[in-house]
């Protein structure tokens, strides 16, 4: 199968190792094993395969994060980057019609395209927030399409669709029989109303949900990830994934565990670093006139709307240059005139004034 680049992380595989202050990164602060409370039990885990399909305890504890999925509804995937790859590869056929919500995580249009897809791209836009219009995505579904994805909250733009909203989306994809693929890698992390928006599981017999260790939970060396979605999708994912998994580690299996059964002790620290990040930028923001951008609804990251005379590429590669400061280019996201940051990175304030000092020296 031919697949376009992932230009997010050729360029982060790129650029990264280097970077001095890095708002690349979509992670909130990853945590140590030192600090989950695993216990001595962890000389005693035997390191074979485990569990295939995830084991009972972590089922059991992904099931908790939903209203009505139970364990047949679950399978626990190479993070949801293995989750994503998986369900294409389950639902889609060559000649079928994929719409994707951008922009978003790659995976969701150049995986279809690589299946021989028609893939129809529907522009999120500043104007609206960042929100979907629903009346342009009404048009461009049509009884021909098999499989709406999206990711709520976005990365990129930080916005979260409303949950009014959510059900506008379902209501479209329900009367022309199309499927919902919510990458939902960020739930949990609103920061407006509660914190975990509804899964797109819960509300609809068609929604697929892709969750992770890797966000919220602040573990992505883990590299767990998961899919909530229909007992017979979730059967014919699981035959797919015995060829591309067998099981994820038992240690990472082990630990998801233990995370997600204490999470609230996570999502208490998260939101202290999410909301330390928002402070920085909205104050920075008021200082720096050549740069605007939509405050974050949640996840964790925005786009930058720069006021320069200079392609995102050029900008992000001359900026780490001669600063050290590290940003996404915006094209790599099909968003050109932009550049992505994470607002929870560790030096943002440093980087950001640096960033001001290079745009500002002209
Ligand atoms: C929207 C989205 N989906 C999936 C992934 C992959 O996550 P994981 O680390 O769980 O594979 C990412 C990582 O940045 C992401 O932003």
């Amino acid at each position: 199968m031919k697949i376009a680049g992932f230009k997010i992380e050729e360029w982060m595989n790129k650029y990264e190792p280097s970077a001095k202050y890095d708002l690349t990164t979509t992670c909130i602060s990853p945590l140590s094993i030192g600090e989950l409370p695993y216990g001595k039990n962890i000389f005693d885990v035997k390191l074979g395969y485990g569990d295939i399909e995830g084991s009972l305890r972590l089922k059991s504890a992904i099931k908790s994060l939903y209203e009505a999925q139970e364990l047949n509804n679950i399978t626990v995937t190479h993070g949801a980057i293995g989750a994503n790859q998986l369900i294409f590869l389950s639902l889609l056929d060559m000649g079928d019609e994929v719409v994707s919500i951008v922009p978003t995580y790659q995976q969701h249009y150049s995986i279809p395209e690589a299946l021989g897809c028609n893939v129809k791209l529907c522009f999120l836009k500043e104007e609206n927030n960042w929100h979907p219009n629903l009346e342009e995505l009404d048009s461009i579904i049509t009884s021909k399409t098999k499989l709406l994805c999206l990711n709520n909250p976005n990365n990129p733009t930080g916005s979260v669709i409303p949950d009014w909203m959510l059900e506008e989306i379902v209501s479209i994809a329900k009367t022309k029989n199309v499927w919902i693929l919510s990458d939902e890698v960020y739930r949990g992390l609103n920061l407006i109303g509660k914190p975990y928006s509804k899964s797109i599981a819960d509300m609809y017999e068609r929604g697929i949900s892709v969750g992770s260790m890797s966000k919220t939970y602040s573990l992505p060396g883990l590299r767990v990830g998961w899919v909530a979605a229909r007992e017979d999708l979730i059967a014919e994912i699981n035959h797919q994934r015995q060829y591309n998994t067998i099981s994820v580690s038992i240690l990472d299996d082990y630990f998801a565990s233990i995370a997600l059964e204490n999470r609230e002790r996570i999502e208490k620290r998260n939101f202290g670093i999410m909301r330390q990040g928002l402070s920085i930028l909205n104050n920075w923001l008021n200082t720096e006139s050549r740069v605007s951008c939509l405050l974050p609804e949640g996840g964790t990251t925005v786009l930058l709307r720069y006021n320069l005379d200079i392609k995102s590429r050029d900008l992000c590669r001359d900026l780490q240059l001669k600063t050290g400061v590290a940003m996404l280019p915006g094209e790599t996201m099909e968003m050109e005139g932009y550049v992505r940051i994470g607002y929870c990175a560790q030096d943002l304030e440093v980087a950001l004034n640096r960033f001001s000092q290079y745009i500002n020296k002209g």
